[in-house]
């Protein structure tokens, strides 16, 4: 079994080398290339995390994982390939795609995930879970970054690939990514161990903002100091670092992370009006009802005297309604 494992490994770290020459040293990798570059990618990104290619062909990796006597049967168990619909044997399983080698911890690939060239579906064609691969304990690019997170004692937490990827391009090398899948306890207690504070950087879109809102408890309940770092517009990290640039990410959107609480409140406001009177009262109630679950008195007035100034509420009067939330629960 553990020899298995270790030949699953040999044959990811082979396969991680393989399309990585395809893409940058063939005639099969160009298109790809000229994608990659269309995005921003230079030659560097593309070494430093080891993207590839995998051809647009049934049998390049079986052709090479057979040249080096792999068991086809353990490389399907492995996600590396596919059985064929009719049982005759193995195709690559990954096709016409932009590969992202994901590393465990020690930096070993274990898994892949395969991007589309523009649009289909499904945009990211991921490694099944395996022996070797589970995405809810897995968070790519922590070997990388695990030497700058122990040091600052700090993790940027991001959705995906291209975001941990521009990021560290803008010099932050503290970077992370779930992968698109929903922040598991396993996850967060890896993070535990090695940073005191989390920044959560998730797309600006309302599914990135649901899911960060969403992650808020799991910090806490393993007292993980949490900020977040708010994108506007729909952005995600990389479209912002490469429509602003990597300065601008780093001073306004990492440095500019905002307390939990500032975030509930943000994300709470979008979805009223304050200009109508309804719509005023409503967000006044369910800020309140946010500031009112606040332990601390300074915390709460800090808050209160921020939604105070913000829709134009007597303090004293947001103090009252805040009091009485209090002692109703
Ligand atoms: P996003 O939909 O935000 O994609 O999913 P993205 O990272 O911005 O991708 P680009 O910029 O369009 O290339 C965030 C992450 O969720 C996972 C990937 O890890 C992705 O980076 N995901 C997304 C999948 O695994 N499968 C999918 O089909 C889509
Ligand atoms: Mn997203
Ligand atoms: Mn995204
Ligand atoms: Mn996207
Ligand atoms: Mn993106």
């Amino acid at each position: 079994r553990n020899l298995e494992i270790e030949r699953l490994l040999q044959a990811h770290e082979w396969a991680a080398k393989f399309y990585h020459f395809l893409l940058k040293n063939t005639e099969h990798g160009k298109a790809a290339m000229e994608y990659l570059r269309s995005r921003g990618f230079t030659d560097k990104m593309i070494d430093q995390f080891q993207i590839g290619y995998a051809p647009n062909r049934w049998d390049t990796l079986v052709q090479f994982l057979t040249k080096r006597n792999f068991d086809l049967a353990e490389m399907e168990r492995g996600g590396l390939l596919t059985q064929r619909n009719d049982g005759t044997g193995y195709i690559d399983r990954f096709r016409d795609r932009v590969m992202f080698p994901i590393a465990n911890r020690s930096g070993r690939v274990i898994a892949f995930s395969g991007r589309i060239l523009g649009e289909g579906q499904p945009k990211y064609l991921n490694s099944p879970e395996s022996k070797l691969f589970s995405k809810s304990r897995t968070l790519y690019n922590l070997h990388q970054a695990k030497t700058a997170i122990r040091k600052q004692r700090q993790i940027v937490l991001f959705e995906g690939f291209g975001d941990v990827i521009s990021a560290w391009e803008a010099g932050v090398h503290n970077g992370v990514a779930t992968m698109g899948t929903a922040l598991t306890e396993s996850h967060v207690a890896m993070m535990r161990n090695l940073a005191d504070e989390v920044i959560v950087c998730y797309d600006g879109d309302s599914a990135g903002q649901a899911a960060a809102l969403k992650s808020i408890p799991l910090f806490e309940n393993v007292a993980l100091h949490v900020k977040v770092a708010v994108l506007r517009d729909g952005l995600d990290p990389d479209e912002y670092i490469k429509n602003f640039g990597a300065e601008r990410f780093v001073d306004q959107i990492i440095e500019g992370a905002v307390s939990t609480t500032k975030f509930k409140l943000i994300y709470l406001k979008k979805n009223h009006i304050l200009l109508e009177e309804d719509g005023k009262v409503a967000y006044a109630r369910e800020a309140l009802e946010v500031i009112a679950q606040l332990p601390s008195p300074t915390e709460r007035e800090v808050y209160l005297k921020e939604l105070s100034t913000e829709i134009q509420i007597e303090y004293e009067t947001l103090k009252q309604e805040c009091n009485v939330i209090r002692q109703s629960v």
